[in-house]
């Protein structure tokens, strides 16, 4: 507990103490040495961070939407091409196609984990035009992609992965990020790789895909003045990059203390849903989401005991009001909608302690007895 008596959401304080004296030199460095824009702690970033998710190519940009714009844009469809996504996930998720010019279509999630419901989108794809599908591997479970893949069935469909919150997951031993034809991870500070700031990177084992991404993050330039594309600036910071080389370093271990406060919490699951992997997912638990009845409810118990949570997410996208057009209602996706009333994120940090846990569990538990 910090010093008022509340267990927080997340401690990204407390994270940064654990490595204080190697981050802040790190920082002093790029500070020292003159470099501010791309330049040798970006590349060694992104070599690095291609090396772990098991993929040939990483390109850092300036955050996790932009990396979702950037890996949509190298795609090149033509204007208005339809991509589906889920309606239960962050906006950046979607925000993406339209801000390319492109159409957005839904399909319903699966209520166990949250996820796309596949068999859902493989009946969209069937009747709709869909060239690209964005999978989230939402609070940090990936998607199962081998199985996404197969139920579409057409290879020209390509496949994003929204891989921001599953940093340091795995799906049948392979990495969060090397699951489908590109993917994109956010380094948001609360994320499980998180920056000091904003930042993002897109990877991929496609040359070309990732060529067209390092060309678009910076004005669509190759060579200076001349520029292929209207591109944007959308470049990883060094300073930024530099402080993720350490931190990537950790990660894995970090998790590892992410999945042991998840297995305490297992103790809430004669109340609520718990998460529920599959034995092939290595679950990132970049969030701890349950599925809580009475979960308004409950969270106002839990502000009156000093106990962090959030909702993740309160309102499904199909029916926020900047997709009105799209002509989705109530009761478009029942299940995403069902989610947003019972979602409810608990504390969830490496560094959170035993006591804190048990604070949670037993502000929980009591609140259902
Ligand atoms: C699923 C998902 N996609 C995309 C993003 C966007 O990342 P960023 O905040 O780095 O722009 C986030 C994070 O906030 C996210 O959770």
């Amino acid at each position: 507990m910090n010093r008022r008596g509340n267990v927080p959401l997340v401690d990204l304080a407390a994270a940064h103490r654990e490595n204080a004296a190697v981050l802040e030199d790190a920082a002093v460095k790029v500070l020292r040495s003159g470099r501010y824009i791309l330049g040798p702690e970006v590349e060694a970033f992104e070599e690095e961070l291609a090396a772990y998710a098991g993929v040939d190519q990483a390109v850092g940009v300036a955050s996790g939407s932009d990396a979702l714009l950037l890996a949509l844009k190298s795609l090149d469809l033509p204007p208005a091409s339809t991509v589906l996504t889920s309606p239960f996930t962050f906006f950046a998720t979607a925000s993406c196609i339209v801000r390319l010019g492109h159409r957005p279509v839904f399909a319903d999630i699966d209520p166990v984990g949250f996820n796309l419901d596949i068999a859902r989108v493989a009946k969209a794809v069937a009747d709709e035009e869909v060239r690209v599908v964005i999978g989230v591997d939402l609070y940090g479970d990936p998607l199962d992609y081998d199985a996404l893949r197969e139920a579409v069935g057409r290879p020209e469909v390509k496949i994003i992965e929204d891989a921001a919150q599953s940093f340091g997951a795995e799906l049948r031993k392979r990495k969060a990020g090397s699951l489908a034809d590109i993917a994109t991870f956010s380094f948001f500070p609360a994320k499980n790789l998180g920056a000091a700031g904003d930042g993002g990177a897109v990877v991929t084992d496609d040359p070309g895909l990732a060529e067209r991404v390092r060309i678009l993050r910076a004005h669509g330039v190759r060579p200076k003045y001349h520029h292929h594309y209207v591109g944007y600036n959308s470049r990883l910071d060094p300073l930024q990059a530099a402080l993720l080389r350490i931190k990537l370093a950790k990660v894995d271990d970090d998790v590892r203390r992410r999945r042991r406060v998840a297995e305490r919490y297992a103790l809430l699951a004669e109340v609520a849903e718990l998460p529920r992997p599959l034995p092939d997912h290595y679950h990132s638990y970049n969030y701890f989401v349950i599925a809580a009845p009475r979960r308004d409810e409950l969270a106002r118990c839990l502000k009156d005991a000093g106990v962090g949570h959030a909702v993740y997410y309160p309102r499904p996208l199909h029916l926020q009001p900047c997709f009105a057009g799209l002509g989705y209602h109530e009761g478009s996706f029942p299940e995403a909608e069902a989610a947003c009333e019972r979602a409810i994120a608990l504390p969830m940090y490496p560094q959170l302690n035993e006591d804190d846990q048990n604070h949670v569990i037993e502000t929980v538990l009591r609140f259902y007895r």
